[in-house]
């Protein structure tokens, strides 16, 4: 059994008030998902782990799987429950954030996250870290704006929505800002219960110094009256309102 250290060196900016967490938080009970009981040597890349055979590769060489990055396919990573240690490769997520991020101004668009050094495509970037909930808690937040609302599709066609709520506690993840033409995608992701945390992951290579940023919800019609600063070519002119399909 592994011991749970996640290595997260980030913290908010002076005078944020927002406590930081290096992972999110749920209000109902752990509900592990699967479990394996992989030695330290299989390391949970093959069919022979229990939790690689729940949701397939999720990752190689360290990067998140093509299919997977594109929105196709669950990722179930090791959890608590299971043998495998630290070194696990199906725990990419649960390692902390890249190493390679800083917070600094997006002028006018508040604080932004900004690559350090080149960051690969596939890359784990940091969790959208926040309270979780199932409840719509969007409509009851003072803030907003940093919600997200994850929307599956599960395998019985049924729907879900995960809420997201890194207002008063969160971590680096809740400042990255949206672009209508993105660098990084949400994935959802599960390990040590059923409702997903989620995954910023680089959708391309990101070079040193550009800034990160995912679009907040895909558009369907919803614009807030915010205007988007993006600068993108293909910008919608205001930030998008609604969910963030994860499936
Ligand atoms: C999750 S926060 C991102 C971090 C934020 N910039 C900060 O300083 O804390 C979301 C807010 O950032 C700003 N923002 C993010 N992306 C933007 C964009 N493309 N154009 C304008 N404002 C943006 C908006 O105020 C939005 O409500
Ligand atoms: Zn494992
Ligand atoms: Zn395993
Ligand atoms: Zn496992
Ligand atoms: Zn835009």
């Amino acid at each position: 059994m592994m011991s749970g250290l996640m290595i997260d060196p980030y913290d908010h900016p002076d005078g944020v008030d927002c406590v930081y967490i290096a992972t999110s938080m749920y209000h109902d009970d752990e509900v592990f998902t699967v479990t394996c009981d992989c030695d330290g040597d299989a390391q949970c890349t093959g069919s022979s782990c229990t939790c690689v055979c729940t949701s397939n590769v999720n990752y190689e060489e360290g990067k998140l799987v093509e299919d997977k990055l594109n929105g196709r396919g669950s990722v179930f990573e090791c959890n608590e429950t299971c043998r495998c240690d630290f070194s696990c490769k199906n725990r990419e997520s649960q390692k902390g954030p890249s190493r390679d991020l800083e917070i600094a101004s997006s002028g006018a668009k508040g604080y932004g996250v900004f690559a350090r050094r080149h960051i690969l495509r596939g890359s784990f970037i940091c969790e959208y870290a926040g309270e979780i909930s199932l409840q719509n808690i969007r409509d009851k937040t003072s803030d907003w704006r940093y919600v997200i609302t994850l929307n599956e599709t599960m395998a019985d066609g049924s729907t879900t929505n995960t809420f997201i709520d890194a207002t008063k506690f969160g971590n680096v993840g809740r400042y990255l800002n949206h672009s209508c033409d993105p660098n990084c995608v949400l994935v959802p992701v599960r390990y040590d219960n059923v409702t997903p945390k989620v995954g910023i992951f680089a959708a391309r290579d990101i070079v040193e110094g550009e800034e990160l940023c995912y679009v907040y919800a895909q558009h369907d019609g919803d614009l807030s009256d915010t205007p988007c600063l993006c600068g993108s070519d293909t910008c919608k002119k205001f930030l998008p309102l609604g969910c963030y399909k994860g499936s």
